[in-house]
């Protein structure tokens, strides 16, 4: 008999399925494409970050070895295609034509026989630039008088790109008239970028006896570029297929469109022939999707027990020349509107404004869901520093102030619904594990011999699973998710779904839901994604959004498959559809478990059998709009030791405690979490993309942009509590992303708290030795 152990079901730990071919170095990357009579595309890319453009002289890179054309902004404004529209409703340039507005922008594309050709050209090209003064801080961009950088757009005065604001501003200025105390905290979550192993890039083969555009990307969102694509180029939509094979990590940085993908495609149609663009390391940390740089103030108001009263935010956020992430529409800071986290605050108010400056437009959701990193990080720094103000301790402020599990389904001040939580539990659990107590002591008796030892906690909600389409839309497109799945005549199937895995192991945790729920072993189900012409539309990969909408889509449709399955078996066993009983894997008179019919006995009858007025085959398809989003949680505990004489911090333990519901594969969720808790603690410890005076990017290669190896990162702790979402098919909440988002603070928070009985109160990421040693000497030495 079938189990849900034996066919690999949820909660099994199966092992990855792609491993197999991608460990061996059998995966098929966008680099690996290689098409009869392909072309190569190289980009110029602006060596300043605000110029006015004059004459471009193409003519010697034209006659250049090997290359075939020479494209700038001018060939494209033939074809209007010089600008684009970008995924949170800006426009941006694909060549530049008036002016350059950040260092690393496209101006020029060289289209050759080989790369090297293309490149070599690009030497060739030269461009008059007429300096302009670039705005790199977002505070001086949005000062009056300040040089306008959107000088294209029809109407735009300023350096302003929105304002939104959530929450009751009057409720929360009566809770702080009311407050016993208020702590303020004004902090900066610096810029980082994602750089995934592989680098953005396409090969656009536009046919030109079909007309058949066919483009293979590395996109984490492949419908929704079809869509842009379409609008974009004005070619019939029907006629593009966008493949993204396999990808080599995306987190976010994946999700633009690059004006790359765009002029490759624009030459391809051109001259008729495969162009391939790959952009080098250097490229990608320049000029694609960065993200946070969020300026935040934050005032949280209290009584002296430590109760929360009100929370005031105020950001200003660094968007760069355009704003070009992809934020929901009515959702310009994202979902900032998290940052009231785990507590249960009567009064909240957030307002934000975005800057345009002259750097690498950015804000793309970094492995978190829409700006919620930045949100958890202030909230939780916060919270720390209202603990030492009331002199109370850290971990009882939070369980004096978390909403309690009966407070669920739980209206938070900002607007959202949080489906279910228990935080006192996570936390307790997180404290027990690492020896809070204990340590606190530890601590204690440290200090009076001049050591400095830091315990720092971080107890997050996150909001993923964008979206419910009524609230949430991605360039109009609805925030829903689909599946199609097809069980074949021999009882074997084929999952297709409108997400694309970048690593995550969608091939394998997709099956384990229909395995679930189907009976059908998960080794016998191939999940495929990433190809419009072959699968459901959808949203795309991102934002921890995959499991809470094409997973939910994927238990739906094979339920729905299952119902159907019900009546040929009851036609099999000559019994009525309510007579019938399912276990894993069959189904059985009621009464008679000897009278029973498998799914695979079920599938071929489907095909070679089917009872009278049903129709045959076996599949379906399903679109999944979500009631609501999911709320994962946890606690983070950090314990770090921090050298007095050189401001050196080390990681002693950190214990996560994650709840993302009922876990599908608990060995990919662990390792979700482990790869969030390493991109968590660079982000803390070194990863920052910082720009000089001139808007010259300082962080263009891996010797600058430090992200940390398996060398520097520490060893991590992982617990789990299991609360459901009530509205979610198979009760899973979304985890991709959650430890970025809760780490950040539990370490920034251990090496305050280290500091803290000096005054020390905050220090901005990322942490280094220097900035620690400074707040040591500032206050005066180790005490
Ligand atoms: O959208 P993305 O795939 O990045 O994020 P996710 O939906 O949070 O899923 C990340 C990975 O963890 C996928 O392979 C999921 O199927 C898996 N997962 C799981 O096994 N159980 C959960 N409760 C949530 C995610």
């Amino acid at each position: 008999m079938a189990t849900v152990e034996a066919i690999g079901g949820i909660g099994q730990s199966v092992k990855r399925k792609e491993d197999d071919r991608l460990i061996q170095g059998r995966g098929n990357y966008v680099g690996d494409i290689a098409l009869p009579r392909m072309l190569h595309l190289a980009l110029l890319r602006s060596p300043v970050a605000h110029a006015r453009i004059g004459a471009i002289d193409t003519e010697a890179a034209a006659a250049a070895d090997g290359v075939v054309a020479v494209v700038t902004g001018k060939d494209l404004e033939a074809h209007n295609l010089a600008w684009m529209p970008t995924l949170s409703g800006d426009t941006q340039a694909v060549l530049a034509t008036d002016k350059v507005r950040f260092q690393g922008q496209e101006v020029a594309a060289v289209v050759a026989e080989s790369a090297h050709a293309a490149h070599d050209a690009l030497e060739l090209i030269e461009v008059d630039y007429e300096p302009l003064p670039p705005v790199v801080d977002p505070q001086v961009a949005l000062e009056a008088g300040a040089p306008l950088i959107r000088d294209d757009k029809e109407g735009q005065e300023d350096n302003r790109c929105y304002e939104w604001e959530a929450g009751d501003a009057e409720a929360t200025s009566r809770a702080f008239e009311d407050a016993d105390a208020v702590v303020e905290l004004e902090t900066h979550y610096p810029r980082c970028h994602p750089a995934p192993l592989e680098t953005c890039g396409c090969v656009a083969d536009v046919n030109p006896a079909t007309g058949k555009a066919t483009i293979y990307m590395t996109s984490q969102a492949p419908h929704v570029h079809r869509t842009l694509f379409a609008m974009v180029a004005g070619l019939p939509e029907q006629n593009i297929q966008i493949i993204s094979p396999d990808i080599g990590g995306g987190f976010g940085n994946k999700v633009p469109i690059y004006p790359g993908y765009v002029v490759a495609t624009a030459a391809s149609l051109l001259i008729g022939r495969p162009v391939k663009w790959i952009e080098s390391r250097s490229e990608n940390l320049i000029s694609t999707g960065f993200a946070r740089d969020y300026h935040m103030k934050g005032e949280l108001a209290l009584n002296r027990d430590g109760k929360m009263l009100g929370l005031r935010v105020r950001l200003v956020s660094d968007n760069g020349a355009f704003y070009a992430d992809a934020q929901p529409s009515k959702c310009r800071a994202g979902l900032f509107g998290i940052v009231t986290g785990s507590y249960d605050l009567p009064a909240a108010h957030v307002s934000a404004v975005g800057a345009y400056t002259n750097k690498a437009p950015g804000g793309v959701a970094y492995r978190c869901s829409f700006r919620v990193t930045e949100a958890s990080f202030l909230i939780e720094r916060l919270v720390q520093s209202a603990a030492y103000e009331l002199d109370i301790d850290p971990a009882e402020v939070r369980l004096r102030n978390f909403i309690r599990p009966e407070q669920f389904p739980y209206r938070s001040p900002t607007g959202f619904e949080y489906d279910s939580g228990d935080y006192d539990r996570a936390m307790r659990m997180a404290l027990e594990s690492v020896g809070y107590e204990e340590l606190r002591r530890e601590q204690e008796e440290l200090r009076r011999e001049g050591k400095l030892l830091g315990i720092g906690i971080a107890s997050f909600t996150e909001v993923v699973g964008a979206g419910h389409g009524k609230d949430y839309d991605i360039a109009g497109i609805k925030m829903f998710d689909s599946a199609e799945l097809r069980v074949h005549p021999t009882g074997k199937a084929i999952l297709k779904l409108g997400v694309k895995s970048q690593g995550q192991g969608h091939e394998t945790t997709f099956a384990q839901i229909v395995a679930e729920e189907l009976g059908i072993p998960a080794d016998d189900i191939t999940v495929r994604e990433g190809d419009t012409d072959n699968t459901p539309y959808g949203l795309g990969t991102y934002a921890s959004r995959s499991t809470p909408t094409a997973g939910a889509a994927a238990a739906v449709i094979a339920r729905k498959v299952r119902e159907k399955g019900e009546q040929i078996a009851a036609h099999l066993l000559e019994a009525a559809p309510e007579d019938l009983e399912w276990e894993t894997g069959r189904f059985f008179v009621k009464g008679s478990p000897d009278r029973s019919v498998t799914i695979q006995d079920v599938a071929f009858a489907a095909y070679t059998n089917p009872p009278d007025g049903v129709e045959p085959g076996l599949e379906g398809v399903h679109y999944y709009d979500p009631p609501n989003m999911t709320f994962p949680f946890g606690t983070y505990v950090a314990v770090v030791e921090v050298d007095a004489e050189t401001g050196e911090w080390k990681v002693r333990r950190l214990v996560a405690v994650d709840d993302c519901g009922v876990r599908i594969n608990p060995m990919i969720v662990e390792g979700q979490i482990h790869g969030g808790l390493a991109e968590g603690y660079g982000i803390a410890a070194m990863q920052l993309i910082t720009f000089d005076d001139e808007g010259n990017c300082i962080g263009s290669n891996f010797m600058d942009y430090l992200i940390p190896t398996a060398w520097e990162t520490p060893r991590f702790e992982t617990l789990e509590t299991v609360t459901p979402s009530p509205h979610h098919p198979i009760g899973a909440k979304g985890v991709g992303e959650s430890a970025t988002v809760g780490s950040p603070a539990a370490f920034v928070n251990a090496v305050i708290d280290a500091l803290a009985h000096m005054g020390v109160r905050n220090i901005d990421m990322p942490v280094t030795s220097a900035k620690v040693w400074e707040a040591i000497h500032r206050a005066g030495g180790a005490r």
